[in-house]
């Protein structure tokens, strides 16, 4: 009968030895320990001591010294099986059934695993041997140095059926071991079993502790009817729960605190030869959720490194899914894409451990590859399109299941909506009807229309020069103006007014009139919000601010038509989004440019520098605009 080491250690855990000696023992305490009369001796003074913290009991007298399943079968005869049954009894336990045939799976794992290590070692000493000519010329050609090779235990498997298996057997290994093992190839229409791995170059596959449980082997021609043969599930190696490199990458991880998962073993390799150590790869297969919770142990953001090609693509977008319902706060995932056509091998090769730094560094956040895969996946170009994007981002958000991280989710998409969505009228509800927080995730769908989010300009961002420039006041000024003018659109548009962050205090305050007027029912004509300004003390600053407009916006003029006032306020509010909007982006990518000076940072640069430039010259230019005013139309 045998125990586990973790059951017994609960039944320790459980019972203090100075209970269960207590039972036999009188016991008195004396500094930390308990002092009593030996049970072993007798005596008139105290010679026998136990120590809880320490677990086990000492008798001076006789010199006896045990723990608590010692001091059983000591003082009661009994043997070791029936001192745990008891004192497993005594601290509520029940002795697991199970518990031999754990032992003798886990004795049984531990003589696999020196199985493996066998097989390594036979592997590298082909390598080093006259049969691994050939093996050793392949290693050269692709820039193996001697310390990589030994470090990694690269090996080789000789192209004989029963290489390894002659040599495994000499060491009195049973076949049965090697066929658990995964070494070699057998069944029923199988009349001999022989090596799994011939004439393979060997990549041991390790454990966290670092112990071997599978095999890697590479075929050295190129037209090998398999790249890449892996061991079979065994008893060792369940392929969906493990990474290659895993044991070296944690150490590596404390000094650079995050891990970059790759595809390939030759990728990690050359990696680690050129100084990156904290990388691992998944075996042949796409991530699974095991394999992201080892990756989510090592690091909060671990950098998926891919090809910059379709198939890299794919695999970013089926690891979103796989990770997307297991995001929590903080922990994510960013994406490096590679040049097209390169593996992290060829590029570490061909450029230099710097090329390899320089896309690392540019790794860009799941959120952004999630949204670039919806916008990619169909056209966007008509309402229909647009809301198909939406729900089917919606139902991507829903399928996080920590709310916070889905809540902010909800609000960077929502965000990016607005920025794609093109100029689209506010649809103004009363008081007391549903408002969204802003976040699209928690968004009732009864809204009629688009909603347009709340335009709040940071404070860093409002300091920023383009932000607070000319344009962008005069327009927010003439977005005012048009509804205090024009005082029957405040009823549709009053919800969007209160929203808007106006940069001038004199303009807020007089926002704050208008909007008054229009839950007091003031609003009914010009006069009387002119009469409400007026009350306030504020028609010089009303006049002063419509004298600033420009004449692209004199739609908000009091002289304009309400229909062309209501166009102009539209469009000049989308105008106004999209611009503000644009100044985030901007400062995202002068930040970027900071960071990193390449000509592709660069050029994202001057490209919205470009677009924000057309936003901020445009004011509505719309088929027969103006003419209801009395203005030709199309005029600016
Ligand atoms: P790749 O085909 O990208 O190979 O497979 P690689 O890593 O660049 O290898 P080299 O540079 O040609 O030597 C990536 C990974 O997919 C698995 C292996 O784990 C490999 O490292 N794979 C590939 C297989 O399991 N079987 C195969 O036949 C091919
Ligand atoms: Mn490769």
């Amino acid at each position: 009968m045998a125990f586990t080491p973790d059951f017994l250690d609960e039944i320790r855990a459980r019972l203090p030895v100075s209970d269960v000696v207590g039972r036999r023992v009188k016991l008195k305490k004396q500094g930390r320990e308990w002092a009593g009369l030996s049970p072993f001796n007798k005596e008139k003074t105290p010679s026998f001591f136990v120590n809880d913290q320490k677990g086990f009991y000492h008798c001076f007298s006789s010199g006896k010294h045990g723990d608590i399943f010692r001091f059983l079968m000591e003082t009661e005869g009994v043997t070791f099986p029936e001192a745990v049954e008891r004192l497993a009894g005594m601290a509520g336990l029940e002795v697991p059934k199970s518990a031999p045939q754990e032992i003798e799976r886990a004795q049984r794992r531990a003589s696999l695993n020196d199985v493996m290590d066998m097989a390594a070692a036979f592997f590298q000493a082909s390598l080093a041997g006259r049969a691994g000519t050939n093996a050793r010329a392949y290693l050269d050609k692709r820039g193996l140095s001697q310390e990589t090779r030994t470090n990694f235990r690269l090996g080789y498997a000789p192209s004989d059926r029963t290489a390894l298996k002659s040599h495994l057997a000499a060491q009195n290994v049973s076949v049965g071991d090697m066929i658990e093992a995964g070494l070699l190839v057998h069944g029923d229409d199988v009349a001999e079993p022989f090596d799994r791995f011939r004439d393979r170059i060997m990549f041991p596959i390790h454990d966290v502790r670092g112990r071997i449980i599978a095999f890697g082997g590479r075929a050295m021609q190129a037209d090998a009817p398999a790249k890449y043969l892996n061991s079979p599930e065994t008893s060792l190696f369940h392929k969906g729960a493990v990474l290659f490199n895993h044991h070296r990458a944690r150490a590596a991880v404390h000094q650079t605190d995050t891990v970059i998962a790759v595809e390939g073993y030759m990728d990690v390799i050359a990696l680690a030869q050129a100084g990156i150590a904290n990388v691992v790869a998944s075996l042949g297969t796409a991530l699974t959720e095991s394999q992201f919770d080892i990756l989510w142990k090592m690091a909060p953001e671990p950098i998926l490194c891919l090809d910059g090609d379709k198939a890299g693509q794919r695999a970013a977008h089926r690891a979103i899914d796989v990770a997307l319902p297991h995001l929590k706060p903080g922990r994510s995932l960013r994406f490096a894409f590679l040049p097209d056509g390169q593996d992290p091998d060829d590029l570490v090769r061909s450029s230099g451990r710097e090329a390899v730094d320089m896309v690392l560094s540019r790794a860009r956040p799941l959120v952004e590859v999630l949204w670039e895969r919806e916008i990619d996946a169909q056209p966007v170009d008509t309402p229909e399109r647009r809301a198909a994007l939406e729900s089917r981002l919606r139902e991507l958000v829903r399928a996080i299941s920590d709310e916070s991280v889905r809540r902010h989710y909800g609000n960077a998409i929502a965000e990016k909506l607005q920025i794609f969505a093109p100029p689209v009228p506010v649809a103004y509800q009363r008081r007391g009807g549903p408002r969204g927080q802003g976040g699209f995730s928690d968004r009732r769908p009864s809204r009629v229309g688009h909603r347009v989010e709340p335009l709040r300009a940071s404070s860093s961002l409002r300091q920023s020069p383009q932000f607070s420039g000319a344009i962008t006041k005069v327009r927010e000024a003439a977005l005012l103006i048009a509804l205090i003018r024009h005082p029957r659109l405040l009823d549709r548009h009053a919800e969007t007014l209160s929203e808007l962050e106006l940069t001038s205090p004199e303009l807020d305050r007089l926002r704050r009139v208008a909007i008054d007027a229009a839950a007091h029912d003031e609003a009914q004509s010009s006069e009387m919000m002119e009469g409400a300004v007026a009350r306030a003390g504020l028609s010089a600053s009303l006049a002063r601010a419509e004298a600033a407009l420009t004449p692209g916006l004199w739609w908000a003029a009091a002289t304009a038509d309400d229909l062309d006032a209501e166009t102009g306020f539209l469009h000049s509010l989308a105008l106004h989004q999209k611009a503000h909007a644009l100044h985030k982006e901007l400062r995202a990518a002068e930040a970027a440019l900071g960071q990193d000076t390449t000509e592709e940072n660069f050029s994202h640069l001057v490209d919205i520098q470009n677009q924000l430039s057309k936003v901020e010259g445009t004011e509505a230019a719309i088929e027969g605009f103006g003419a209801a005013s009395g203005r030709p139309a199309r005029s600016l």
